[in-house]
C-alpha cells in the first residue's frame, strides 16, 4: 500500500511538473549548500565512486554501466589515447541523465605544454623568464583542450629539480624555488583565469606533491630524504604559490619522503596543505600511487593502502580502484571513519561545482577544429619558443649575415619533427615547422642553403648543426647516467669544425647536458630545448637576428655528470671555495641565470631606498639598465639575496625577484624591486618566517658573474 501511494505521488509530481529541483541543482545557491545537499543524498557506494578516477579506454565495455551506477568520479585520458569530443559528451550524458543523482564526470588529461599547439617543454618555458608569456600559452592550451571536452589538466609540475639525470627535470621550471613558484602560478592563472567555470578555461592539478624532484641519484620514483626544513624552504613554496593562485587540485607524488610516502603523508597533505594553507580543492593520487603503498612497504594489502591514503588526505585515486573496492567494508568494520570519506567527497564535489560542471556539463565546442592552432596560438608559440632559447656561446658568427654565400644545415634535428618533448598532448608532428623549413624561409636570397644528410665533407661559410636528445631520452623514468650528447653527435660537430666550417650548434634537449666536449668546436651554441610547433621559425628568427636571444638558464649546466647534483643556491660550507674534486672544480660549465644576446647591456650601481632599516620595514632596490649595443633586445634583471648571519644557515645566493624588460638601442630603464619582509625572512625553529636583524647582501644584474651589490642592515 505504501509503495503504491509513493508511486502515485511520484507520478502526480511528474504529471503536474511541480517536482521541486533539489537544491544542489540550483546554480544560484551557495556552493557549500549545494555540496551539503548533494552529499546528504548519496549512498556510500556513490561517494566512493566520486573518489575514483579510472583510465579511459575506448574498448572498455563496462564503462557505460559503471558511469550509470555513479561509480566514476573522473576519467583520466591517457597519453596517446584520443577521446573524441562527441564520445566525451556521450559519456557525460550517461552520467548526467542516467545515473541516480546526475553527477557529471570530470575529464582529466595531461595538457602539459599545449594541447594541439605545442609550446616549448616547461623547462624551456621557464628559460624565457617571461611569466606573462607562459600564462598566455596556458590560456591557449586551456582553450584548445576545453573545446575538445577536457576539464582538468595535470599541470603545472612545480617539482624543484637539481639533478639533470632525472628525466622529469624537463617538466618543471628547473632548480630554483622562485622560478618554479612564479611559473607555476602563471600557468595556473593561464588555465583557470579568474573563474575556471568560464568558457575556454580548465582546472589545474599541481604536481607532484611533494619532493618528487629530489629522487635519489636522479632515478625516477626513488625515495627522498628531506627534512621538514628542506621541504618548507625548497620544495613546498612553489606549491603554495599555485594554491594561492587558486589551483583546484593537487596531485600526490610517487616518492617516499623520509619514511612516509607522499601519497600517505599526513604532514604534507593534511597539516600543511589543508590546515596551514587552507586548500579546499581535491588531492588526486598519481597513477596507482595508492596501490603502490603496498610496494613501498607501509600497507599489507590494498585495503590498508586505501585507508592510509584517504586518511592522510588523498581524496581521489588515479587508475587503481582500491577506494571503490575496499573502503565500504573498511567503513563498516570501523577501520575508517565515514566522516573521512565525506571530507574527500566534499572536496571533489566542490571542484566540480567550481568548474561549473553541474551547470554546463557539455562544454566541447561544436566545431573544435576551429579552436585549434589559430594564428594567435602559432604567434604565441613562436614568440615563446624564441624567448625560451638560450645562447651560451657566440664568437660573432650570429646573427647570420644575409650576405652569406652558403649555409649547410645538418644533424638529426634539421628535418626532425621530434620537437615536442615527452608530453605531446594532442600535438601532431605534421604541424611542426622543422629547422630546415625555418632556415630556408628566412635565408637571404643570395645564400645557397643546403641540407647535408649523408656526406660530411661539404664546406660552406656556416654549418648549422642540429643535435640533441629525443623525447624518449627524457620525461618520466627516462633517466640518464651519461648526460652528454648521444648518438655520436659530438663527433659530427668536431668533424664539421675540422673541415673548416664556422659551426653553429643548435641543441634540442630536455635537460641540462654536459656540453664540455662541444664548446671548443662550436662557434655559437644555442640551447633550443624541445620548442614545440613553431620550432623552426623560432630558431630561424634567432639565427638570422629577427630577434635577439633572451632566454636565461633556469638550471645549471654541469661540466661533468660527476658533479651532480649541482645548483647555484647551495648553502656555504665552513670552508667556502672548497667545493671541488681532485681534477675538477665544483663550478658549472654554464651557471643558472646565464644567457647571451646580440646586444650589450650596462648596469648602474644598485641603489637601496635605505641602507639601514627596521625588520619589517619596506625597502626598495633600484638599478638602471641601458642597451649599449645596436639592436633592440630583451634583458632579464635578476635580484638575489644573501643573508650574512641568521639563526639557520641559508643559501649563499637566492633569487628573490626578476623582471624582463625590452630596450631599444641607447634606451635606459630603471627597474625597481620591493625587498619585502617575506623575502628576507628565515624560517625559525618552528618553521615560522621571521625577519632577523643583521646584514643582507642584495645583488642585481643581468648575469650571475656581474652582479652589483649593496648591504642592507636591519636593526631593531
Ligand atoms: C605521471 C603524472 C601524470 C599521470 C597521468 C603519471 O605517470 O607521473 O605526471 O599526470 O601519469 O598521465
Amino acid at each position: 500500500m505504501k509503495t503504491f501511494l509513493l508511486t502515485v505521488a511520484a507520478c502526480g509530481l511528474l504529471l503536474t511538473g511541480t517536482a521541486k529541483e533539489p537544491l544542489y541543482r540550483d546554480p544560484t545557491a551557495p556552493l557549500a549548500e549545494r555540496v551539503d545537499d548533494l552529499l546528504s543524498r548519496m549512498i556510500l557506494r556513490e561517494k566512493l565512486g566520486q573518489l575514483s578516477q579510472p583510465l579511459y579506454r575506448s574498448d572498455d565495455t563496462t564503462l557505460d554501466a559503471r558511469i550509470t551506477r555513479g561509480e566514476v568520479g573522473s576519467l583520466v585520458v591517457a597519453h596517446g589515447s584520443a577521446l573524441a569530443p562527441a564520445e566525451r559528451d556521450r559519456l557525460q550524458r550517461i552520467a548526467v541523465e542516467r545515473s541516480r543523482l546526475g553527477i557529471p564526470v570530470l575529464f582529466g588529461f595531461d595538457v602539459i605544454h599545449g594541447y594541439r599547439t605545442l609550446f616549448p617543454i616547461p623547462l624551456g618555458i621557464a628559460a624565457s623568464w617571461n611569466p606573462e608569456l607562459a600564462e598566455a600559452s596556458a590560456r591557449i592550451a586551456a582553450s584548445e583542450a576545453s573545446a575538445c571536452g577536457i576539464d582538468l589538466t595535470f599541470s603545472p609540475m612545480v617539482d624543484v629539480a637539481r639533478d639533470p639525470r632525472w628525466g622529469r627535470i624537463s617538466e618543471g621550471s628547473g632548480e630554483d624555488v622562485l622560478l618554479n613558484a612564479v611559473f607555476g602560478a602563471a600557468l595556473v592563472r593561464g588555465y583557470q583565469g579568474d573563474d575556471p567555470s568560464k568558457q575556454g578555461r580548465i582546472g589545474a592539478c599541481v604536481k607532484h606533491f611533494v619532493g618528487y624532484g629530489a629522487a635519489l641519484g636522479g632515478r625516477d620514483y626513488q625515495f627522498t630524504e628531506l627534512s621538514e626544513r628542506a621541504l618548507r624552504e625548497t620544495y613546498l613554496p612553489p606549491f603554495k604559490a599555485c594554491v594561492d593562485a587558486g589551483a583546484v587540485s593537487v596531485m600526490s607524488a610517487f616518492n617516499d619522503i623520509s619514511g612516509t610516502p607522499a601519497s600517505a603523508n599526513a604532514l604534507t597533505l593534511d597539516r600543511i596543505l589543508r590546515k596551514e594553507w587552507g586548500f579546499d580543492g581535491f588531492v588526486l593520487s598519481d597513477w596507482k600511487a595508492v596501490t603502490e603503498l603496498q610496494e613501498h612497504g607501509i600497507a599489507a594489502d590494498g585495503a590498508e593502502a586505501a585507508v592510509k591514503a584517504l586518511t592522510a588526505g588523498v581524496d581521489m585515486e588515479m587508475t587503481s580502484d582500491l577506494y571503490l573496492t575496499t573502503l565500504e567494508q573498511s567503513v563498516r568494520e570501523k577501520r575508517l571513519p565515514a566522516a573521512l570519506v565525506d571530507r574527500a567527497v566534499r572536496a571533489v564535489l566542490r571542484v566540480k561545482f567550481r568548474l561549473g560542471l553541474f551547470d554546463r556539463p557539455f562544454r566541447s565546442h561544436p566545431e573544435p577544429d576551429r579552436m585549434l592552432l589559430t594564428p594567435e596560438a602559432r604567434r604565441t608559440a613562436r614568440q615563446l619558443a624564441a624567448e625560451s632559447m638560450v645562447l651560451l656561446k657566440n664568437d660573432g658568427v650570429l646573427p647570420l649575415s644575409p650576405d652569406l654565400r652558403s649555409i649547410t644545415v645538418t644533424g638529426e634535428w634539421a628535418v626532425s619533427r621530434d620537437l615536442y618533448g615527452w608530453w605531446v598532448g594532442m600535438g601532431d608532428g605534421r604541424d611542426a615547422v622543422t629547422v630546415w623549413d625555418g632556415i630556408r624561409s628566412q635565408a637571404g636570397r643570395r645564400t645557397d642553403v643546403r641540407l647535408m644528410s649523408q656526406s660530411r665533407s661539404r664546406r660552406s661559410d656556416v654549418a648549422v648543426v642540429c643535435v640533441g636528445e629525443n623525447g624518449y631520452l627524457f620525461g618520466e623514468n627516462n633517466n640518464r647516467s651519461d648526460i652528454r650528447l648521444p648518438y655520436g653527435q659530438e663527433q659530427l660537430i668536431r668533424e664539421l669544425k675540422e673541415q673548416g666550417n664556422k659551426v653553429v650548434v643548435v641543441v634540442f634537449n630536455g635537460r641540462p647536458l654536459d656540453l664540455s666536449a662541444v664548446v671548443p668546436y662550436a662557434d655559437a651554441l644555442l640551447i633550443a630545448w624541445h620548442p614545440g610547433t613553431e620550432a623552426g621559425n623560432a630558431v630561424a628568427d634567432l639565427l638570422f637576428g629577427k630577434r635577439s636571444p633572451s632566454g636565461r638558464l633556469p638550471v645549471s649546466f654541469p661540466k661533468s655528470v660527476g658533479q651532480l647534483p649541482l645548483f647555484y643556491s647551495d648553502r656555504t660550507s665552513g670552508r667556502p671555495g672548497n667545493d671541488r674534486y681532485v681534477s675538477m672544480d665544483g663550478q658549472p660549465l654554464f651557471p643558472f641565470g646565464y644567457g647571451l644576446g646580440y646586444t650589450t647591456f650596462e648596469y648602474s650601481e644598485l641603489r637601496l631606498s635605505k641602507s639601514v632599516a627596521a625588520p619589517g620595514e619596506q625597502v626598495a632596490a633600484e638599478i638602471t639598465v641601458t642597451n649599449t649595443g645596436g639592436m633592440k633586445a630583451k634583458e632579464t634583471v635578476q635580484l638575489y639575496l644573501h643573508d650574512k648571519a641568521a639563526s639557520f644557515t641559508r643559501p649563499a645566493r637566492m633569487l628573490i625577484d626578476f623582471r624582463k624588460v625590452e630596450l631599444a638601442p641607447g634606451e635606459s630603464r630603471t627597474v625597481s624591486f620591493d625587498v619585502t619582509p617575506r623575502q628576507l625572512a628565515v624560517l625559525d625553529a618552528a618553521f615560522r618566517p621571521v625577519v632577523e636583524a643583521g646584514e643582507f647582501e642584495i645583488s642585481a644584474g643581468g648575469t650571475p658573474s656581474e652582479l652589483h651589490s649593496r648591504i642592507l642592515t636591519l636593526k631593531r
